[in-house]
């Protein structure tokens, strides 16, 4: 059961048993505060206790020193997997402790008042895609750097960068936030700072940090204010969201058991079913979330760039400040796949290589793609060798080799200690060279008993199921995007949640790439499944996708979304998503009769109810 879903059916929740409320009023509340996320239910609980003291004036249960009045600070998240999100609450538990005001927003919550009227803005926000904002933290990054920026004189503010330093593009998008925030007049509270993977200790240093500038600033009007988690200390609860054992620095090795075709043998694709275990991990996902895999090299293609290199495989090299051997580091933590700008900067120059330095200045940027596109290390270094350089000044020029994350397939509800994957292998040609991903090929090859895979949980609360079993849903998952629905219809099906399910899949070919087909018809025939819409794209002449079904369906699908349907979109972020999104304009301008600008303020307004909701990749 999602963690945040009202137990309406069963036993009372022992907190609710004494509660002073009806049945049915306790039902309700249950139920609304289950809908809530964690800064909604804090900003509930401050409400709540500040309004009772103001009702309750001279009776001495009342807690005197809520903070009122417009908030000292404004604290701003922007985040996908649920980090930022912790800070921000961390944060806030930070300041009311000094007696100081704040509202914690979600970046998708803000709006261009929200900033005129903040004098002190606290931004939290991580990284995602390639170097992107997350997806609820667009449109005020947009905002933001459109023409229509608010000017920010009156502000003070200071910003906290979650990313992962294994990423190119590290921590960009708080450093954007940071630049654009001083361009717009505001003055740096804090310096920002910028948290690697385990990012608690700097978040906590940069949390110290600007409460205690606000502080000084504010002395505070009030005595020191009660906790509104009562009990808890800040960095406990701030952790528990994330915290669970095991992590990509200390993955959990997972026996494979089953590694299954699921596209025909004509199939053009090869995608997999993969069964693991997750017995003794105590590792406990919901569907949504996703399982990091730690990446490793083949063996083959390491050799291979060795034979190309002049050093010594065991020669010395540091990786994060440890000493290894090239050839593990080749193994384990640098990209020897895929180039990228940065890596291509970094090598041009080190080693003396005009051609590169013409392409990085060329004027036409798809120069620079086309040259990266399926080209590896092995085939720079062979077109310029890294001459001049020893093995250590070599490995600096590399990436960081950084996990891949799968969407999980399978509910713990359903299949418990069992984590299903559908993973499409990455095959292609290249260079006149046969390549394939690093942990799709990995997988693909994966056989025999002893098949173990280093993993991790890659929590995503901002793709959850509603919290009432039976809100409708709509889930639309072309190609590997279907993986969270299965596990989204096996968690509704063993909670026995009678809400509708309506899923749209698509793919190159009906009888050779139809996921999972024989599960989605038996859902079909229990009633579990009400609504299955499907696109082939090379069956038919016209190409079609899952977009037109949805066009095709909109009127139906208006209606759905009338009735509290949540919509929910999985899979390729780069042509897909976009396609939905554009498709679900138009079906909302159309049905409601709305402008576009009336039916993007409901698209918007249905992100912020949480009730559109995409994981794409
Ligand atoms: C939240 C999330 C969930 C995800 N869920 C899933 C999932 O459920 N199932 C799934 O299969 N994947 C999923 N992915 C994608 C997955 O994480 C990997 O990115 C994917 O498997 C490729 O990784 P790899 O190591 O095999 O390939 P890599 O070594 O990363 O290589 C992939 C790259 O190869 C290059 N390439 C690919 N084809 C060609 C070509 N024809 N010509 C030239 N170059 C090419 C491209 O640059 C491509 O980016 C998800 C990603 C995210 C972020
Ligand atoms: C798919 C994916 C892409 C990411 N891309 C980047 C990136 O480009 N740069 C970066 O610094 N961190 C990147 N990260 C790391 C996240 O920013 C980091 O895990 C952060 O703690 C997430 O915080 P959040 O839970 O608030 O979103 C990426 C993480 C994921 C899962």
């Amino acid at each position: 059961m999602p963690t945040d879903a009202p137990s309406t059916a069963g036993a009372q929740p022992p907190a609710w048993a004494l509660a002073p409320f009806d049945p049915a009023l306790a039902a309700d509340l249950r139920q609304l505060i289950a809908r809530l996320n964690g800064p909604q239910r804090l900003w509930l609980s401050g409400y709540l206790v500040g309004s009772l003291a103001e009702d309750s004036a001279g009776l001495a249960a009342a807690p005197a020193s809520v903070p009122t009045g417009p908030p000292v600070a404004t604290i701003l998240y922007g985040s996908h997997s649920g980090n930022s999100e912790s800070v921000a609450q961390q944060l806030g538990e930070a300041l009311t402790r000094r007696g100081l005001s704040f509202q914690i927003l979600d970046m998708l919550d803000c709006k261009k008042n929200h900033l005129q009227e903040a004098s002190n803005i606290l931004v939290i926000v991580s990284t995602h895609g390639e170097g992107e904002p997350p997806e609820r933290a667009v449109p005020l990054h947009e905002l933001l750097h459109g023409r229509k920026a608010p000017r920010l004189e009156h502000v003070n503010y200071s910003v906290l960068a979650l990313g992962d330093s294994s990423y190119e593009h590290f921590c960009e998008t708080g450093r954007q936030f940071d630049d654009r925030m001083q361009s717009l007049g505001a003055k740096r509270l804090h310096d920002r700072i910028e948290c690697d993977v385990d990012f608690q200790e700097s978040a906590q240093r940069w949390v110290d940090g600007v409460s205690d500038a606000l502080a000084l600033a504010h002395p505070a009007t009030a005595p020191q204010a009660p906790s509104f988690f009562p009990g808890s200390a800040g960095a406990e609860r701030a952790a528990s969201p994330v915290a669970n054992a095991y992590t990509r620095k200390n993955p959990f090795l997972a026996p494979v058991f089953l590694n299954q075709r699921l596209t025909a043998r004509n199939s053009t694709k090869d995608v997999r079913h993969i069964e693991i275990s997750l017995e003794g991990s105590n590792l406990h996902y919901e569907p949504g979330d996703a399982l990091g895999i730690v990446p490793r090299n083949q063996e083959r293609e390491v050799d291979a760039v060795l034979a190309t290199l002049a050093f010594e495989p065991e020669h010395p090299v540091t990786v994060g400040g440890t000493q290894t051997s090239l050839r593990q580091a080749l193994l384990e933590h640098f990209e020897i796949g895929l180039l990228s700008r940065p890596v291509i900067e970094r090598y041009a120059e080190a080693v003396a290589a005009p051609a590169l330095t013409d392409l990085l200045a060329a004027q036409e940027p798809e120069a620079l793609q086309r040259y990266l596109h399926g080209r590896h290390l092995i085939d720079l270094i062979q077109e310029h060798p890294p001459q001049g350089l020893d093995a250590p000044a070599f490995a600096r020029l590399l990436s960081p080799l950084a996990p891949r994350l799968y969407s999980l397939a399978s509910s713990l509800q359903a299949t418990p200690d069992e984590a299903h994957l559908t993973v499409s292998i990455v095959k292609y040609l290249s260079l006149g060279q046969d390549r394939q991903g690093v942990v799709s090929g990995w997988l693909g090859a994966l056989e025999g008993d002893d098949a173990h895979l280093p993993v991790y949980l890659q929590r995503n609360p901002a793709f959850r199921l509603p919290a009432s079993h039976d809100t409708p849903i709509i889930m639309i998952g072309p190609g590997t995007g279907v993986a969270p629905f299965r596990a989204f219809l096996a968690e509704r099906e063993s909670l026995g949640a009678r809400g509708a399910n309506w899923l749209f899949f698509g793919d190159r070919n009906f009888h050779y790439d139809f996921l999972y087909q024989t599960e989605w018809l038996q859902w079909r025939k229990s009633g579990l499944l009400n609504r299955i819409d499907v696109a082939f794209s090379r069956d038919a002449e016209r190409k079609q996708y899952v977009q037109h079904r949805m066009l095709e369906q909109g009127k139906e699908l208006f209606a759905w979304l009338q009735e509290g349907a949540h919509l929910y979109v999985c899979g390729d972020a780069q042509s897909m998503a976009p396609d939905v999104d554009r498709a679900l304009h138009q079906i909302i301008e159309r049905h409601g009769a709305l402008s576009s600008e009336q039916a993007a303020e409901q698209v918007l307004d249905l992100q912020r109810q949480r009730r559109y909701q995409k994981d794409v990749y």
